[in-house]
C-alpha cells in the first residue's frame, strides 16, 4: 500500500463533485493537495477544510482551457513543493444534444476543456515527473469513453480522445516509472448534468446513481494499487463489454428510436 503522506497531488476540477470529495479524502490520508479549478472563492473555502490546514495545501485558480493558466499552475506547484507526484485529470464539462443541432462554439468549448485541457495539464507536469523518474497520471474518463450513447457526441469525442492520448502516453513514459490510469465511472450524483441546457425533446436520464465518495475511494485505491483501468460497477463493465464483444447488438439497444 503506497503511503500518501507528503505526496504532492494536483486535482483538476477540485471545486465540485468528484474532484472536491477526492481532494478532501486525499488530504485526510496525509497528501499535500493542490486544488485547481476556475472558481477561486469556492477553492479558497475548500482549502480551509483540508486536513492539515491551509498552509500545507494550495489552491490555484486555473482554467485548463487557457495555456497561461496551466503554465502558472505548474510553476507555482514546483516553486512551493519542488515536485508533482500525482496528477488527477478530473475537470470536464458535459454536453447533451443531437449532432444535427450542435452549436459549433459549444463543440469547441467541450473539446478545449475536456480534451485539450487535459492534454495541456499533462504536458505541463510531464517534464517534472520525467526528471523525478516517478509519477502517476490518473484520468477520470467515463463509461462513455469506451461506448457511445446518442446525444453525447461531443462528450464521447472528448473522452475517447483523452483515452487515446493517454494510451499512447503510457507507452512512452513507462520507462520513467510514470504510471497512467483510466477510471470510468457510470453516472455519479453531482451537479455535472445539471449545468447543461437540454433541448426540450431530449430526455436525459441517468442509469446509475453512484455517490462521489465511491469514485473518490476508487481513485485512492488506484493510487495505492496502480492499474491501467477501472470500469466502475456492473453497469459500466456490462456496457463496455457489450460494445466491444457484440457491437451490432449494442447499437440496436442504445440507438435513438
Ligand atoms: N457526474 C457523472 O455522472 C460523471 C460520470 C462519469 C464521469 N464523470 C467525469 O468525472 C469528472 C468530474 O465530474 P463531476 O461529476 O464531479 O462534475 P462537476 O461536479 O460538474 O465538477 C466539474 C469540475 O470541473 C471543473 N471545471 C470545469 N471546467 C473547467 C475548466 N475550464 N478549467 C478548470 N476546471 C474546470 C469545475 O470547476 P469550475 O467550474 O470552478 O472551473 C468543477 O470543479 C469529469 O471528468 C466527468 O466527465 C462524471
Amino acid at each position: 500500500m503506497a503511503d500518501l503522506e507528503g505526496k504532492v497531488i494536483i486535482v483538476t476540477g477540485a471545486s465540485d463533485g468528484i474532484g472536491r470529495k477526492t481532494a478532501l479524502l486525499l488530504a485526510k490520508k496525509g497528501a499535500i493537495v493542490v486544488l485547481a479549478a476556475r472558481r477561486k472563492e469556492i477553492l479558497a473555502r475548500i482549502l480551509k477544510k483540508l486536513t492539515g490546514g491551509p498552509q500545507k495545501h494550495l489552491f490555484i485558480a486555473t482554467d485548463i482551457s487557457k495555456e497561461g493558466d496551466v503554465k502558472r499552475l505548474v510553476e507555482e506547484v514546483i516553486k512551493k513543493y519542488g515536485r508533482i507526484d500525482i496528477l488527477i485529470n478530473n475537470a470536464a464539462i458535459s454536453y447533451v444534444g443531437r449532432v444535427k443541432d450542435m452549436d459549433i462554439e459549444k463543440a469547441e468549448d467541450v473539446i478545449n476543456i475536456n480534451l485539450l485541457g487535459t492534454i495541456r495539464v499533462t504536458h505541463g507536469i510531464l517534464p517534472h515527473m520525467i526528471e523525478q523518474k516517478s509519477g502517476h497520471i490518473i484520468n477520470i474518463s467515463s463509461v462513455l469513453g469506451k461506448g457511445a450513447a446518442p446525444y453525447r457526441s461531443l462528450y464521447c469525442a472528448s473522452k475517447y480522445g483523452m483515452e487515446g492520448f493517454m494510451e499512447s502516453l503510457r507507452l512512452e513514459v513507462g520507462k520513467y516509472n510514470i504510471k497512467v490510469s483510466m477510471i470510468r465511472p457510470p453516472s455519479v450524483r453531482t451537479n455535472f448534468s445539471k449545468k447543461i441546457e437540454l433541448d426540450s425533446d431530449i430526455k436525459h436520464h441517468e442509469l446509475t446513481n453512484f455517490k462521489v465518495i465511491s469514485v473518490a475511494k476508487v481513485i485512492l485505491d488506484v493510487i495505492k494499487r496502480p492499474r491501467r483501468e477501472v470500469n466502475m460497477g456492473i453497469f459500466a463493465k456490462g456496457f463496455i463489454f457489450l460494445n466491444i464483444a457484440f457491437p451490432a447488438l449494442f447499437d440496436a439497444i442504445v440507438q435513438e428510436r
